[in-house]
This record gives C-alpha cells, structure tokens and sequence, in this order.
C-alpha cells in the first residue's frame, strides 16, 4: 500500500459519523439480493467502524437507473441483508442527500448503522457535482472509500467527497490494492493472462499495454474470432468486430516483436444458432454458416499446460458462454486451470468471478477482485481516479 494512502487505522472514529461510500451493486431477484458477495465485502471495515464507536452511514449505487428513481433499483433489500449480516438494526434513509437525511442521521444513536437510498437517483451524482459532493460530506465527520468495485468512476461519491473531509480507504480497498499491486509491479514469471469475453474495443487498451508487460495473451471469447479473422483465419458466422480488425492486427504483431506470445484457440465448440439448446459440434476449422460459442478442448489442453508453468496468472472474461452447459467447457477448463496452478492467481470481477463461483474453485484463486472495470482499469494503469483522490486527502 502506499505510504500516503489513509487507511482505517489512521482514523480517529469513536464518537464520529463516518459516511462509507461502498458498492453495493448486487444483483437482486424477486425484490432480494441474490449474490451478497459484494455485501460480504464491506463487512471488515462497516464491523471495524460499528465496534469502534463509529456512527455509519453507507452511500451505494445500485445498477444504473440513469439519474432518477427506479423502484427496482432500491438499496432498501441490500439495506435488510446487511441487518441479517450484521444482526444488528439498519436504518434506510430513502432519500439520498438534503436536510432531512442530514436530520435522520444526526437523530439516530452513535452506534447507528444507516443506508441511503441509491446514489445514482440522482443524477448528480454521475456527473461528479461537487454540490452533491458537499451535501454528502456534511452528513459525516470522516469519509471512508471502501467501493472497490466503483473506483475507476470519476463520480461525486468517489472522487467529489474525500476533497471536503478527512478521507481514508477501507479494508476492501486496501485488500484489493495489495493483491492488484503483486501484477503491477514485478510480478513472477513468467506471467499470463487470460482474456475473453465479447468485445475487444473494450479490452483493446488494455491488451496494447499488457503486451508490453506479460509474457502470455490467451484470447478466448468472442473476442478470439476478431483476432481469427484479423490473422486471415476462417470464422464462419462467428461474432466478429469487423473495425477492430486493424486493431487486432496491430496488437498480434506489436505482441510478436516484444516477444509476448499470443494463443488463439486452435479448435472450437461451435453451432449453428445462437440458442442454448442448440446442438453442439468440436471442429478445427469453423464452416460457413457455423458460429464458434466456446473454445474446443485440444485448446483447453494446449493453454492449461502453458498456464502450468506460469508463476503469476490474470483472468478476466470468460471462454464462451458459459452459462449454456454445452458451451461452458473452456470457462470451467480455464477455472480450474487456475485453481490448480501453484502460481498467484487473480480473477478480475464481473463474469470471470461469476464463474469461478458457479465452478466452485473461488476459495483456490488468490484474489478474486470484486470489481470488474476497476481491476482492469487498475492492471492497466496501476491507479484509479479514486485511488488518486484519496492519497491527496488530507
Ligand atoms: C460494477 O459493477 O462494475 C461497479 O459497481 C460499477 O458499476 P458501473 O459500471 O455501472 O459504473
């Protein structure tokens, strides 16, 4: 952890109101949470302030309900988990900022914990309004940015409050910035990253930068037929960013004159609709009319014996979609390639980190990062916008 970056310990926090800015942004079914793990997250540093004498108001955004109200989109479910996971009473404020949310805190006991309705309500908040910043940090006496997850958004609950009150990172943000940190500076080697998903004008800065700095790119994903097709190979009716071509040409070629490898599936699980029944086939080569849905188990097996030699390893993205059984063999394979590696393992997030659960090989994984973007973002910067924000505080 650097030096200037407050954490917890550094806070003075018996008898003071400190605002949380967490991330709560779970998924919710029938009007409850459905994965708490991102609840389960904050716990250290909400116990840490509650046991400590510390009034706590958490602030959250839940999913993206685009400035204004959205009933569905409530923190008041996470609010009741948390009750059921500290087994101590919540208060929710259903309001975000303002006078009377000021009142409701100020009215509640020191050892208080109490929600606010979520932040993105108003739309303040995503344009990083430092009034909403203000109105926030005069709910409290100490800032504390445990929202992992959220820190790469330059938005008023992140960036906007640690400028107008004594801020320090949590016990989530520390934890995650110790574990990022061991692939940004010196990792062991040699050191691979595993890549998928769909897009790659998503990934596209990253994979430029990881080519600079790892020494295996595996790219699986709909992502892999771009680079395919990129290569002069043949993809069927696969999906394909036909303007990422250039792109992914110029990546394949900087990666081979830095001596980064980069694997491209060798074989593949394809169909001939996008449909979770639809009937499977492993095939070498993809035909017209056939859309490759996973990568195919000669692949597997050539990717997890380079990945048992690797000393560091990143996941981010899963291998296919692999949350159709028929298509799910190269997400499952590269899980439990990494939970069987003795190398330091990190899972970035998102559907990566979904998968790591759904295959049950999480507790073998060293970081499972709970943020998607923000691990990302982090690997390729080494920093995030919130991250900065705090080590300036005062
Ligand atoms: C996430 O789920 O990655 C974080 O909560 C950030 O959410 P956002 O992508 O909607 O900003």
């Amino acid at each position: 952890m650097t030096p200037t970056l407050n954490i917890l310990d550094d806070l003075d926090v018996e008898g003071r109101t400190v605002l949380v800015r967490v991330d709560f942004n779970v998924p919710l079914a029938d009007g409850k949470v459905a994965d708490d793990t991102r609840i389960r997250a904050a716990l250290p540093s909400i116990t840490w302030l509650h046991e400590r004498g510390a009034k706590v108001v958490l602030a959250s955004h839940l999913g993206r309900p685009k400035g204004k109200p959205v009933e569905s989109m409530s923190l008041l479910p996470a609010a009741a988990h948390l009750a059921t996971l500290m087994n101590a009473p919540v208060v929710f404020s259903h309001d975000v900022s303002g006078d009377e949310v000021a009142a409701l805190v100020r009215e509640q006991s020191q050892t208080a914990i109490i929600v606010l309705e979520n932040l993105r309500f108003d739309p303040l908040e995503k344009a990083g309004d430092d009034d909403l910043a203000k109105s926030l940090a005069q709910l409290a006496d100490l800032f504390v940015c445990d929202a992992f997850g959220t820190m790469h958004r330059e938005h008023a609950s992140i960036t906007g409050i640690p400028k107008h009150l004594p801020s320090a990172a949590g016990r989530l943000v520390e934890a995650e910035v110790n574990a990022l940190r061991k692939l940004t500076n010196t990792p062991s080697r040699p050191f691979g990253a595993v890549l998928g998903g769909a897009k790659v004008s998503d990934k596209l800065g990253l994979l430029q930068d990881l080519a600079t700095r790892v020494d295996h790119i595996f790219i699986g994903g709909a992502m892999a037929y771009t680079f395919m097709l990129a290569r002069g190979e043949e993809v069927g009716a696969s999906r394909v960013e036909e303007d990422q071509l250039d792109a992914a040409a110029a990546i394949l070629e900087d990666a081979k004159s830095r001596g980064c490898a980069i694997h491209l599936p060798t074989d593949h699980v394809v169909a001939e609709t996008f449909s979770k029944d639809a009937a499977p086939r492993v095939v070498e080569a993809i035909e017209d009319g056939w859309m490759g849905l996973d990568v195919g188990p000669q692949t597997l097996e050539a990717w997890s014996s380079v990945l048992a030699e690797c000393k560091t390893i990143f996941w981010n993205g899963p291998m296919g979609v692999f949350e159709w059984p028929s298509f799910s063999g190269g997400t499952k394979g590269v899980a439990e390639a990494l939970a069987t590696s003795k190398a330091y393992t990190v899972i970035g997030g998102g559907d990566s980190a979904a998968a790591a659960n759904t295959f049950d090989v999480a507790d073998r994984i060293s970081h499972l990062s709970t943020g998607g973007g923000a691990s990302l973002q982090f690997l390729k910067n080494g920093t995030l916008p919130g991250l900065e924000v705090l080590q300036k505080a005062r």
